[in-house]
């Protein structure tokens, strides 16, 4: 038995979903634990590629038990699509299961979502427009509505006559929109209620009892430590807890049944959104990550926007080593770096105003935008990885990279992923059984 949580080092799209596909072949339970239909997570098996919302990417292995956890925000409409093109494609639902205390996506959500960022002007976020801000707001306020609200008609109305001409003000007075209507809002989602009725649950009863019968599970990260609504790059944050204590609470679990917290992080670095990212190229080699991450260029698979590239950020490598109390790390992509003849990280920032050097990042608030990147420069190996099996089939060169990681950041690097294919994989060591992360005395600089 071993409970495992997979999750972004990152600011997101590291690979979660690939690293959990390779891991769910052991799982009895796959768990989405935060976040909503923002998430965009890719697996590739078989040469046919899935692409993941709001679904636990587990819903792959047959039998294999999936729950989208109380810490969702879930817009029906957009579950019961995915769920539709998945079942056409011949996957069992069978084994799916939705929170009952999850959080609904409104429509009113959607339309302020898309307002408030317009509204933002050159300060916006940079949203998916999925309706993720303004549904967690809701939940925060105690106005949102739960995935039970849609199964009992008489509250749902209530609750609507109540909410809606609330929003509405919002709505056509802040924003100069339209208002919504009570009644087309309650007909279409009790409509989508009776579709989701059968997959309702009490999700974190099942998860206790599979616990208890020492089944193994898989807690599924959306987004990354870096867009963390308490630990990232504040304000440009998704509105939920990607990082690892996020998952006992997203999930309803206590702390004490995890055994192991994976972080998954490209070779290099990724973000879409607007936000500070200290390492991000702009000119020659900026375009050649984001076009070279074969077969798709570096694309958002949500929203299609071209994904801001740059090298790899060890101080923030260290900030989500803390930030999540990692075992080991997952390093993907890393075929993307093949035709480099240079590869740099950076190992430290420095600030700009005041000249003081940082091994570890001084403030994840104002100074974040002041921290300069000092790098560290390897040689490429010029060679392609993808077809490589073990560790020993990895150029030297390559190797030495990811022994420089594993060192710096002071976890092992225990998967190397060279390719989108679940078998393009190094497994260097057993992640989750593997011997536990050794805490070693650090004096933060
Ligand atoms: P997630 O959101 O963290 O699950 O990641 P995404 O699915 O948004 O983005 C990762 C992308 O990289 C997907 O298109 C994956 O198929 C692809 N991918 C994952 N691992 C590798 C790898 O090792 N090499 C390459 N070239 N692509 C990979
Ligand atoms: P996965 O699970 C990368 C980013 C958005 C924006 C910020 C806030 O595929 O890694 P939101 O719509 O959540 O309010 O947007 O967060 N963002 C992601 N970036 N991967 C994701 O998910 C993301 N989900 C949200 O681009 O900067
Ligand atoms: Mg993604």
């Amino acid at each position: 038995m071993a409970n495992v949580i997979v999750v972004g080092a990152q600011f997101g799209d590291e690979g979660k979903a690939k690293v959990t596909d390779l891991l769910s072949r052991n799982a009895d339970v796959v768990v989405r634990y935060q976040g909503g239909s923002n998430a965009g997570h890719t697996v590739v098996v078989n040469g046919d590629t899935y692409k993941f919302h709001l679904i636990p990417s587990g819903i792959l292995y047959p039998g294999t038990l999936c729950i989208l956890g109380p810490g969702m925000v879930i817009d029906p409409k957009a579950f019961i699509t995915e769920l539709a093109a998945l079942k056409k494609r011949g996957l069992d639902d069978s084994q799916l299961k939705v929170s009952a205390t999850a959080h609904v996506t409104m429509p009113y959500h959607l339309a302020i979502d898309a307002a408030e960022e317009e509204a933002r002007g050159d300060k916006k976020i940079g949203t998916t427009k999925r309706g993720i801000g303004p549904t967690y707001a809701d939940k925060c306020d105690r106005t949102g509505i739960r995935i039970e609200d849609l199964l009992d008609p008489e509250a749902f109305r209530a609750k609507l006559e109540w909410l809606v001409p609330k929003k509405n003000i919002i709505l056509e007075r802040l924003y100069n929109l339209p208002p919504q209507d009570v009644e087309t809002i309650y007909r279409e989602y009790i409509e989508y209620g009776k579709q989701m009725a059968g997959y309702v649950a009490d999700t974190s009863a099942i998860i206790f009892n599979s616990v208890q019968e020492r089944k193994n599970i898989l807690f599924e990260g959306a987004q990354g430590t870096l867009l963390d609504l308490d630990h990232g790059s504040y304000p440009f944050v998704t509105s939920s807890s990607p990082s690892a204590g996020g998952a006992c609470v997203g999930a309803g679990v206590g702390p004490t049944i995890i055994d192991r917290v994976i972080g998954v992080s490209k070779a290099y670095q990724t973000r879409v959104g607007e936000g500070p990212f200290p390492t991000e190229q702009f000119g020659e080699v900026g375009e050649k990550l984001r076009q070279t991450g074969t077969p798709w260029a570096e694309v958002g698979v949500t929203t299609g926007r071209p994904r801001r590239c740059g090298w790899l950020d060890l101080v923030l490598g260290r900030y989500a080593v803390r930030i999540n109390g990692l075992d080991c790390l997952a390093v993907t992509k890393l075929d993307v770096l093949d035709e480099f003849d240079e590869i740099k990280v950076c190992v430290r920032y420095k600030d700009r105003r005041t000249g003081q050097v940082y091994e570890n990042l001084p403030s994840m608030a104002g100074a974040f935008w002041r921290m300069e990147p000092v790098y560290e420069s390897f040689p490429g190996w010029r060679q392609p990885t993808s077809d490589c099996r073990s560790y020993s089939d990895l150029p030297a060169p390559a190797q030495r990279y990811l022994n420089f990681i594993s060192e710096q950041l002071d976890v092992p690097v225990a998967i190397v992923s060279v390719g989108p294919k679940r078998d393009q994989t190094v497994v260097v060591e057993d992640p989750i059984h593997g011997p536990k992360r050794v805490l070693t005395v650090h004096h933060h600089k």
